[in-house]
């Protein structure tokens, strides 16, 4: 989606939060968990032995590949619910900029929040308040499948959330081979190819048709993952619906800063509309004078249909 910068993804954290579906989210926490259980012997032995990037002294615990990691909005989940795991994150983004943005804010919260933070040139040691639990973060800028690539088999799992529906589904499949081969993959909010705006429009159908129509498999990112996966024998061990859904707060705005959220939707839609050509320029134009007035007033719906996926790697 374009205008991935800082303001939408900061403006995203709460839909996300909403969109997550408790099973994947309990997963990957168990992962997260597991992995810090055994560190030491299975889960993080199963990695190859090589640091995925920083010293012998920290190598206990889980080392997990974050690709397209924005503005770290998973990183600081996890820090405000407590369930910051222990060992090894490597961040990747292409941009520097979102990437930056991220950091800035995890050592804030987490300073916040009682964390003995501290920076180390592109990492930051994350101490716990309450023991000697360190999570090293490392925050490279990127393309995650180069990085990737440099890293077989060195992780423990690989995360990216709102990230599979943006590659092809054999250059996600690579990506998981920085997993181990006993690793885990958590690939939430992906993209499956539904968008709905409300109330309806009479040229809705084509909008839409024409949106999912400039996408790679017209966006039906989840579905073909899920198979590719089952075909390589080893189905998602949780795939479940994790919409997001945007709606009004019935005072005429909307929650948080989702109207930001929203207009940053309609600008992707109309721009990417406008490149294919698919529907007349008059009628795009009234579509999208019809939505921002909508918008406005709070009365405009959008759902978008993701899943959470998560399972061992194939
Ligand atoms: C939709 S955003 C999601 C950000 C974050 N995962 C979240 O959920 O808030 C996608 C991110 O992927 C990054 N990105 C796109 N292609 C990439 C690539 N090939 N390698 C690394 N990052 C990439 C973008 O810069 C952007 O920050």
């Amino acid at each position: 989606m374009e205008g991935d910068d800082v303001a939408y993804l900061e403006a995203a954290r709460t839909v996300d939060d909403r969109a997550h579906s408790d099973a994947a989210t309990a997963a990957f926490r168990a992962a997260l968990r597991g992995a810090d259980r055994d560190a030491g012997g299975g889960g993080s032995d199963g990695a190859n032995g090589d640091d995925a990037g920083g010293d012998d002294d920290d190598s206990d615990g889980v080392r997990v590949l974050e690709a397209g990691a924005g503005t770290c909005g998973l990183l600081r989940r996890l820090l405000a619910d407590g369930a910051l795991p222990t060992g090894e994150w490597v961040a990747v983004d292409t941009d520097g900029r979102v990437l930056t943005a991220g950091r800035d804010r995890l050592r804030a919260e987490a300073t916040e929040a009682g964390y003995g933070v501290e920076p180390e040139g592109s990492t930051i040691l994350l101490d716990a308040p309450d023991g000697d639990a360190t999570l090293r973060v490392r925050f490279e800028r990127g393309d995650v499948r180069e990085v990737a690539a440099d890293h077989d088999g060195d992780f423990d799992g690989v995360v990216a959330r709102s990230f599979a529906d943006l590659l092809a589904p054999a250059e996600v499949l690579a990506l998981l081979r920085a997993a181990a081969p006993d690793g885990w993959y958590h690939l939430p909010l992906t993209f499956d190819g539904e968008t709905r705006f409300s109330p309806s429009h009479p040229v809705d159908d084509a909008v839409v048709e024409a949106f999912h129509g400039t996408m790679r498999n017209r966006g039906r990112a989840a579905t073909l993952l899920s198979e590719r996966f089952r075909e390589a024998g080893s189905p998602p061990a949780v795939d479940a619906r994790a919409d997001w859904v945007v709606q009004g707060d019935g005072t005429g705005g909307y929650p948080a800063d989702e109207a930001t959220f929203l207009r940053v939707v309609l600008d992707t839609v109309v721009a990417s509309v406008e490149e294919l050509g698919a529907v007349p320029d008059g009628t795009l134009a009234d579509w999208r004078e019809t939505r921002e007035a909508q918008l406005a007033r709070g009365e405009l719906r959008y759902v978008a249909g993701n899943r959470d996926l998560f399972g061992r790697v194939p």
